[in-house]
């Protein structure tokens, strides 16, 4: 064997993750552990991609080998166009976070919605049937999260997001279920107490902390921020304040739909126990 052929047959995978921004992301290192654990040969990069170059930006990655991303803010609905073959959750989301590039054609998937609730249901221990939730935010996290939490078939689902249109849009995307319904933060009903509230937006990335409807926080409430940071996102901050039962930021949320994008591309599935456990966070 060459030199060449044995660089070649030993260099790694190479993965990484687009968003703009993407500094805050966590993937990297979470990757890392999941490789080292599994003893899988993969790179994983931080890709910052403005929304303009997103389509040269997937299509080199993939023209130079690469073999899969994740895709962050503020790319997961946009995306989904330039995939050959698109999961189902994918198509019911209209949201793709996971691209796998395999014999010369794009797959997309999203793994956020079961990310999310193999970190509520299995890891938090909380059960969803019979629940209201009320998510904030109408982007392209929320619609990667409505179909897999309505499948925990809750009570009712209430989206509040800032514009009321995009709110609207996703109720009606989403309407056949008959539990979901739409409105503004300052509308949000508050006449029955809320088991779940999910922050979906993207606000916390400017540390901004939009007038969310404090009113729809109980003592049994749990919140659930989508965002995750060393530091108290300023959601969790607010739910702590108002009173939540539990608040939550979404580290591992993170790691679970991490596991499910590695499994999808390496064919196994790391343990996310340990690693969350290796990224001192308590669940
Ligand atoms: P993501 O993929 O994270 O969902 P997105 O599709 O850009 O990103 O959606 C961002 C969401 O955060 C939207 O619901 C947005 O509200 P609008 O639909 O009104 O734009 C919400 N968001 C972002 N910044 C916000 C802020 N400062 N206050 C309230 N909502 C905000």
């Amino acid at each position: 064997m060459t030199d060449e052929s044995t660089a070649k047959s030993t260099a790694p995978d190479r993965y990484g993750v687009m968003g703009y921004p993407v500094s805050h992301s966590r993937s990297p290192i979470v990757h890392h552990l999941f490789a080292m654990q599994t003893g899988q040969n993969i790179q994983y990069e931080l890709l910052q991609v403005s929304p303009e170059k997103l389509e040269t930006a997937v299509r080199q990655f993939q023209r130079t080998g690469g073999k899969g991303l994740n895709i962050t803010v503020p790319h997961k609905s946009e995306v989904a166009k330039l995939v050959d073959h698109l999961s189902e959750r994918a198509a019911t989301a209209g949201a793709v976070n996971t691209l796998a590039f395999r014999g010369g054609e794009i797959h997309g998937d999203n793994t956020d919605g079961i990310g999310l609730l193999r970190d509520i249901v299995v890891n938090l221990g909380v059960s969803l049937e019979g629940a209201n939730i009320l998510v904030l935010g109408a982007g392209g996290a929320t619609r990667g999260i409505i179909g897999p939490l309505l499948e925990m078939q809750p009570k009712s689902l209430i989206i509040a997001n800032r514009t009321l249109g995009k709110a609207e849009a996703l109720a009606e995307h989403f309407s056949h279920s008959g539990t979901v319904s739409a409105c503004r933060f300052n509308a949000v009903p508050v006449d029955e107490v809320y088991n779940l509230i999910i922050n979906a937006t993207s606000a916390g990335l400017t540390g901004e902390a939009p007038p969310y409807p404090a009113a729809a926080i109980s003592k049994s409430t749990i919140c659930y921020d989508l965002s995750y940071g060393l530091k108290p996102t300023p959601f969790s901050i607010w739910a702590r304040e108002a009173g939540a039962a539990r608040s939550v930021m979404g580290w591992g949320m993170l790691v679970e739909q991490a596991a499910e994008s590695f499994n999808l591309w390496r064919g196994i599935r790391p343990d996310t126990a340990a690693v969350l456990k290796q990224l001192s966070v308590t669940v």
